[in-house]
């Protein structure tokens, strides 16, 4: 598979940012990854570059994902679609971790590296490593041809374009929906339903409409960032599907606004964290209209009831909160999807408001091919 990415796609298209072109061009990015690989007749997903048949797909007893940062949290979101969806238990990990405690690589589990940029070094040294003790790896990645992409033995190529922007943004949303796309492909090839395969692919047809939805509140958004942009320190809640949104979001604050953010599984507030809870340290909460809605606002009162400022991502208004950011409803396996962009905007605006160069935030670099 062979994508030439033009010379105009580098240019900044009238955005003063890559990192703003990229927030913007998720319709067409999320497009791309979803073309051409829908099969409405048998409600499923075909993916060429897997190279793994029916029979070896059923044969599979465990996902383990390997990623970092960013793809790392795509990961953890990919890891849940598969297990919901395909019903095999999965799991992810950061690839420097998993390499150096000495895993037990087990020839019924399918490893999938995360990547980018495809060159990240602990993520290639954790599939060499796999690949010499046996392991059959896939690989989850943007740039075509890379090294992880080389060394895999197939998988699914993301498409979301050059993304240039030292943080990640178009290609964390396209990883995440190339993951939702294995996992219906995966299922249909195991227990998922077809009316289950169907209502998924609807509900991924449904998303670049959406995005774009989401991102006509830009305006909304740039004022609430410069509401919270006087926080030293930021929370980040969500409970289940929403803890790696809160994740991303989190590191998506700190790598360009250098505000310090630390995010949580809601559920483990009442376990420390609460304890940091004042109106100096603000908290975004992830409260999706799902099966877990009560145990989430529930969480906000207890915010709530100690001061603390809150920002919801949400369905609809939450009372307890202070401001809350309406999102489209998806299918619940998807929405994790959408919650995540007005944040990628509020991380962006609040970086904007304290004057920080986002397109190359200090001590970082796009790609880390050392150790
Ligand atoms: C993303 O905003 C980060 N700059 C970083 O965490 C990145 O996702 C990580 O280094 C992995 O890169 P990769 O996807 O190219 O492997």
């Amino acid at each position: 598979e062979t994508v030439e990415w033009e010379a105009a796609s580098y240019d900044m298209g009238g955005h003063d940012t890559y990192m703003h072109k990229e927030i913007s061009e998720q319709p067409d990015a999320v497009d791309r990854v979803l073309r051409g690989r829908i099969d409405d007749r048998f409600s499923t997903v075909h993916l060429g570059g897997l190279n793994l048949d029916p029979r070896e797909a059923r044969g599979i007893r465990r996902v383990k994902i390997l990623g970092c940062g960013t793809s790392y949290h795509a990961g953890l979101i990919g890891a849940s679609l598969i297990e919901g969806m395909a019903r095999i238990p999965a799991d992810a990990e950061p690839a420097s971790e998993f390499r150096y405690r000495n895993p037990v690589v087990d020839p019924d589990t399918l490893y999938i590296a995360v990547s980018q940029s495809g060159e990240t070094y602990d993520v290639l040294a954790a599939v060499q490593e796999l690949k010499r003790k046996g392991a059959r790896v896939l690989g989850v990645v943007n740039v075509v041809g890379s090294a992880i992409a080389r060394e895999a033995d197939g998988g699914v190529y993301v498409h979301a374009g050059p993304e240039v922007c030292v943080v990640s943004t178009k290609c964390f949303t396209n990883t995440v929906v190339a993951f939702a796309l294995l996992a219906v492909h995966l299922g249909r090839i195991r227990d998922l339903s077809v009316t289950d395969g169907k209502r998924i692919i609807e509900g991924l047809r449904r998303l670049p409409a959406q995005i774009e939805e989401i991102l006509k509140g830009e305006e909304d958004i740039k004022e609430l960032a410069a509401q919270y942009a006087d926080a030293k320190s930021m929370m980040f809640i969500g409970r289940v599907r929403g803890y790696p949104v809160a994740l991303e979001a989190s590191l998506k604050l700190k790598e360009i606004s250098y505000i310090h953010a630390e995010a949580y599984p809601a559920s483990e507030l009442k376990h420390g964290p609460l304890a940091l809870i004042e109106p100096a340290m603000p908290t975004v909460a992830i409260v999706p209209d799902d099966d877990l809605l009560e145990k989430n606002r529930a969480a906000l009162e207890e915010i709530k009831a100690r001061s603390g400022r809150i920002l919801a991502v949400a369905h609809r208004e939450q009372e307890k909160a202070d401001h809350t950011i309406i999102v489209p409803k998806n299918e619940d396996e998807l929405d994790p999807i959408l919650m995540g962009i007005p944040l990628q905007l509020l991380a962006y605006h609040t970086a904007l408001a304290l004057g920080r160069d986002i397109d190359k935030p200090r001590n970082l670099a796009k790609s880390v091919t050392v150790e």
